[in-house]
């Protein structure tokens, strides 16, 4: 294959291709069931029943404001499908997650990461030809436009590598624009494969910024994860004797495949949203890391490692325990709850053993933050605030202390979650995006604020503030008071 030509443009490659594309669009079941609805004036309305291959019965209301002038209210969307999708399957009751079908413990055990974007973009795993194709794609679309290296040069060291990656992969979007046509199916694969490839550097490039490092470039020879790993460790005064220590490489490549798809979580939701009314696709990512990086979701790796350097000790854990359950200051116990499971997150259990495999393969005989962490879940899951609440560690609570154990700095734990969530985030986009009729997202409201009232003039309207420092003071105490829960 020319290595000029992209995966998808290859001739031959792309019947095959589009017939798969064309398989991939998800299409609606039939309903054959209907439930009632009475409204308080007596009328019934009659509401189809929509089944999935797995996972909970859901009512269609689209035509429900039409049929009845009633919308429905779900902040949160806790009990709201916004789409169909073919990706991902979780059971949270039973604690199961699937990409495509295949579960996670598997796909962690014996497929790389590269495999595992295969799987998520063509919805099968990859024969080793059809994997060699797709990484000799990748790795022809891994570097990043000479002049995005620019930006970095305008972000101060020591600025977030999160914040640095949402400016960025944003920034991206300049370079990508002119001509980008979405409605052509070469060039929404080009989008997929051109963003999941680019990642590597990008976040790489994040850090080094951070630090004020001096700026590596991927290695065709490399695997993605090394590839990463590399451009993020290499001295550039020692290019030639810099190893990949594949131990880790391999750890790090089996979090990336815990990490790469979670159906409609927020930041995927976001991205979904933003893409929904056409917008650049590498300006919807960037409104899906900025929604991954708060600390309720994907930010909570790095909170669960702040937590636990404020605890310090086994001995204060009784003590943060209370704080929890007293709802002190709003403690909550990062990296425990999820939205979804209601057992344990599969993620999890996978992580904690990672965690062993890293710290005995570092020869570590005791990690303070690894003890804490087991003597918090046993805590946790005997309690019955937990208990109750169905409270269980998420996939986030050991990730902080492997990521920390392989010497992975705080900042950049959500960066690495970002990296591997790329693909979930650009596969969930374009099946948004190939469906015949896209429907803007838009949420309704229950408005609570005033009724119709009449404008005064400035004059006869009543003072607020006793003077200007009192605004001042105002909006310093509301800045101070954003304290991470
Ligand atoms: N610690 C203590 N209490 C908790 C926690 C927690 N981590 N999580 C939920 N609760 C309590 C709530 O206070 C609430 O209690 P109440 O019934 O007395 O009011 C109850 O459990 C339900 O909590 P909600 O916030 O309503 O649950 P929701 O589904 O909206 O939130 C979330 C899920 C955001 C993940 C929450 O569990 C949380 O904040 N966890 C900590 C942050 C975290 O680890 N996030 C990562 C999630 S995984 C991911 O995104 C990759």
């Amino acid at each position: 294959m020319d290595r000029k030509e992209s995966f998808i443009e290859n001739p031959g490659q792309f019947e095959k291709i589009e017939q798969i594309l064309l398989d991939l669009i998800p299409s609606l079941p039939e309903a054959k069931e209907f439930c009632k609805l009475t409204l308080p004036n007596g009328e019934e309305f009659q509401l189809p029943i929509l089944k999935g291959t797995n996972g909970p019965p859901m009512i269609d209301i689209r035509s429900l404001h039409d049929k009845t002038g009633y919308f429905t209210f779900d902040p949160g969307y806790t009990c709201t499908g916004s789409c169909s999708s073919q990706i991902t399957f979780i059971d949270g009751d039973k604690g199961i997650l699937r990409y495509r079908g295949y579960p996670i413990e598997k796909l962690a055990e014996i497929c790389s990461f590269e495999e595992t974007c295969y799987l998520l973009l063509y919805g099968e795993l990859p024969s080793r030809k059809d994997l060699e194709i797709f990484c000799e794609a990748m790795k022809d679309e891994m570097l990043i436009h000479e002049q995005l290296i620019s930006f970095y040069k305008g972000f101060q060291k020591g600025a977030h590598p999160m914040a640095i990656l949402v400016g960025v992969v944003g920034a991206l979007s300049a370079f990508m624009h002119d001509g980008l046509d979405l409605k052509n199916k070469v060039e929404r694969e080009k989008t997929a494969i051109k963003l999941v490839s680019k990642f590597p550097m990008i976040s790489a490039l994040a850090y080094r910024t951070a630090m004020g490092l001096p700026i590596i470039y991927p290695k065709r020879n490399l695997t993605y994860t090394q590839n990463f790993l590399y451009m993020m460790y290499c001295d550039k005064t020692d290019i030639e004797n810099y190893k990949v220590d594949e131990f880790l490489a391999d750890v790090l490549d089996k979090i990336l495949v815990l990490h790469a798809d979670h159906e409609q979580n927020a930041s995927t939701a976001t991205v979904r949203i933003a893409g929904s009314s056409i917008a650049n696709p590498y300006a919807c990512i960037a409104a899906g890391i900025a929604s991954l990086w708060g600390p309720a979701h994907g930010g909570a790796n790095e909170a669960v490692l702040d937590m636990l350097e404020k605890i310090g000790s086994i001995e204060n854990i009784p003590k943060f325990i209370e704080d929890v359950k007293a709802k002190r200051d709003g403690v909550r116990l990062m990296g425990f709850g999820h939205r979804v499971y209601k057992n344990y997150d599969p993620r999890a259990n996978l992580m904690r053993d990672l965690c062993h495999k890293v710290l005995d393969y570092l020869e570590v005989k005791s990690d303070p933050f690894m003890k804490m962490a087991v003597e918090l879940e046993r805590i946790a899951l005997s309690d019955e605030y937990f208990i109750k609440r169905k409270l269980y560690p998420n996939v986030d609570f050991y990730s902080g202390i492997v990521l920390n154990a392989i010497g992975i700095p705080k900042s950049m734990f959500t960066v690495i979650f970002a990296l591997a969530r790329s693909i979930g985030w650009i596969a969930q986009w374009r099946e948004m995006i190939s469906e015949s009729v896209i429907r803007i997202g838009r949420p309704r409201q229950l408005y609570v604020g005033y009724d119709r009232r009449e404008v005064k003039s400035v004059g006869s309207r009543l003072d607020t503030f006793e003077n200007k420092s009192d605004i001042k003071q105002r909006s310093n105490r509301r800045r101070f008071s954003v304290t991470k829960p």
